[in-house]
């Protein structure tokens, strides 16, 4: 019955908060925590001493620099560095930078579903790194992949960084992973961010900082809901609750009712019921192991390259090809 009324809705937005709140237990999806106020708090998230992932990737780029370009122009003939959702590309312009020192042939292809975000993208390219050749491709992952595999001739290497893949569960990352693999030729590469199994409490406090950064970015949800939905979600009747599981590697965020409380979104013509202590799961931040990393890459159809890491092995790029 909901599938029928869902129907109705304009957006996908709509739709799947629908269906998200309707549902028990109660979920929404993490890709909607970004608007220009999500993408400010992930920014505020990545300069946090606790998240160190950022941290992690920017010191395997920094160190390991030189390696990375002989692995992606060993040839010598041009490429494209095609970016899955790029963003501010502030990792991503350490090789940039590195490339264009040593006079590397290639194009960088920023990928991203907000042309905003490419607009600054490229701004900032353009005053900082004037001689690189941008071609930024506003879309989803894989229209604009696509598009770049039609159109470009040249070699492509992809980056997907920030262990984005961890928001999937595997089963929606081995879809992830066999789309992009079936746009790759057979010298392309495909090099992909995952961040790895730890002590539980280095990654409990990553998702669940003493400042309550995550906790305003997992609730900027509901912000959203209430501001473009005509929502009424009173954020001071939810917390942000954090658990990891060390055995399968996932963590998930919750929002708790703390009382028992009802929410009228206006949009979508819907009363909600919370009892306490109900939760509603927003975000799966998925943590890896090499056996982990090695299975998901043989059901895709790819084959490990290599691997880089930090000095504390706490985050790994791998370097995939077509098998
Ligand atoms: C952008 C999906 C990689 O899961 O680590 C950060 C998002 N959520 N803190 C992650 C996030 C809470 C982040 N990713």
């Amino acid at each position: 019955m909901s599938e029928k009324t869902a129907t109705l809705f304009k957006t996908a937005f709509e739709n799947e908060v629908y269906q998200g709140l309707t549902d028990y237990p109660k979920h929404l999806s993490s890709k909607y925590f970004y608007d220009v106020k999500g993408d400010a708090l992930f920014q505020d998230i990545m300069n946090m001493p606790e998240y160190y992932l950022t941290d992690a990737e920017y010191e395997i780029f920094n160190a390991q620099k030189t390696a990375i370009a002989e692995l992606f122009s060993s040839d010598y003939l041009p490429f494209d560095l095609v970016e899955l959702g790029a963003g501010d590309g502030k990792k991503t312009k350490v090789l940039l930078s590195h490339f264009d020192k040593k006079g590397i042939d290639f194009q960088y292809v920023p990928i991203d579903i907000s042309q905003n975000a490419l607009d600054l993208l490229h701004d900032a390219l353009q005053r900082e790194l004037p001689n690189l050749n941008v071609k930024p491709v506003q879309g989803t992952y894989f229209e604009a992949l696509a598009q770049v595999a039609q159109q470009q001739k040249n070699r492509k290497v992809i980056l997907f960084l920030g262990s984005n893949i961890g928001n999937l569960l595997h089963d929606q990352a081995i879809t992830f992973l066999k789309n992009v693999q079936d746009l790759l030729e057979e010298d392309d590469l495909f090099f992909v961010g995952f961040d790895q199994k730890k002590n539980p409490q280095t990654i409990l406090d990553a998702y669940n900082d003493a400042t309550g950064i995550t906790a305003a970015f997992n609730k900027n949800i509901l912000t959203r809901i209430n501001s473009e939905l005509g929502g009424n979600f009173n954020l001071d009747a939810f917390f942000h609750w954090e658990v990891y599981n060390p055995e399968s590697g996932t963590a998930k965020s919750y929002l708790v009712s703390t009382t028992q409380q009802s929410v009228s979104i206006e949009q979508l013509e819907l009363k909600i019921d919370f009892d306490p202590w109900e939760t509603i799961h927003t975000e799966i931040s998925q943590k890896y192991d090499d056996r982990t990393v090695h299975w998901l890459a043989e059901e895709s159809g790819l084959q490990i390259v290599t691997q880089f890491t930090d000095a504390q092995k706490q985050y790994k790029n791998y370097v995939f090809k077509k098998a």
